[in-house]
């Protein structure tokens, strides 16, 4: 595992954007798994920008989204779909039938999480997954839990998330109680994995989870097995390492 602690959000945020940049160049046609969340937002921002200027090209890239609230129609303004419309697709030369995002609009959990996952494998698998780390160290939506979901599930929130992500909503009553989300099996498959966090409210979820005990009450505490993990954090969410 390698760890980088930049000074700045701003420094997190481009170093994170060069891990996917340097991905892209290698594979003209990689598959990325994509996060949502307010901390790659700036690292959307860095790859908008590199399009822009031509460095980096998403002409054949495709990519396949951790999760998606259920229920939430995709044109919603806090749907996973509609976020990423936001920060990257719609600014990127990107083909809009190589973006994926789990159906949140499909009340059939089970056909909903099993096409997702046979869309990913169909692809060939994902060459670089890119996470953020929830408060109480989910990635994607894998919550705390006695076991390690493997495959795309359908995952009730707990009361923190909820209220956590309750701040985007117009009040706590509107965030969905569920959520379909890659399972923890489907992340750890993934060739390359690049987690990013920033502030002082994620220094103690980030010391538990790469220095602590590997155990699915801390999802995020799997990456350790993983092979290849590149964490990127910012001086106030590394204050604890
Ligand atoms: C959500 C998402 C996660 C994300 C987490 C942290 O619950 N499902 O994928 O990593 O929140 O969000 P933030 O980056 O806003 O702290």
């Amino acid at each position: 595992m390698k760890i980088i602690i930049t000074d700045t959000y701003e420094e997190m945020s481009r170093a994170a954007a060069d891990v996917i940049a340097e991905c892209v160049a290698e594979k003209p046609d990689c598959v990325l798994g994509l996060a949502t969340g307010s901390t790659p937002i700036g690292l959307y921002a860095c790859l908008v920008e590199d399009n822009a200027a031509g460095k980096i090209s998403f002409k054949d890239v495709q990519t396949f989204n951790l999760d998606e609230y259920r229920g939430l129609d995709p044109k919603h303004h806090q749907s996973y779909r509609y976020f990423m419309q936001d920060n990257l697709f719609d600014h990127v030369d990107i083909a809009p039938e190589n973006t994926h995002v789990p159906n949140g609009f499909n009340p059939d959990a089970e056909a909903a999480c099993g096409e997702y996952e046979a869309a990913i494998e169909a692809s060939g698998g994902l060459d670089l997954q890119l996470l953020g780390l929830g408060h109480n160290g989910h990635i994607g939506f894998n919550e705390p839990a006695d076991h390690f979901p493997v495959t795309t599930n359908c995952v009730q929130l707990t009361e923190s998330t909820i209220n956590a992500n309750s701040r985007l909503f117009d009040s706590v009553d509107e965030v969905p109680r569920e959520a379909y989300t890659m399972g923890i099996g489907t992340i750890m498959k993934a060739k390359k994995i690049l987690v990013v966090a920033n502030g002082e409210g994620k220094a103690e979820i980030v010391k538990k989870a790469f220095f602590g005990l590997v155990v699915p009450q801390v999802p995020a505490s799997v990456l350790q097995l993983h092979p290849d993990v590149t964490v990127i954090v910012d001086a106030a969410a590394g204050a604890l390492l």
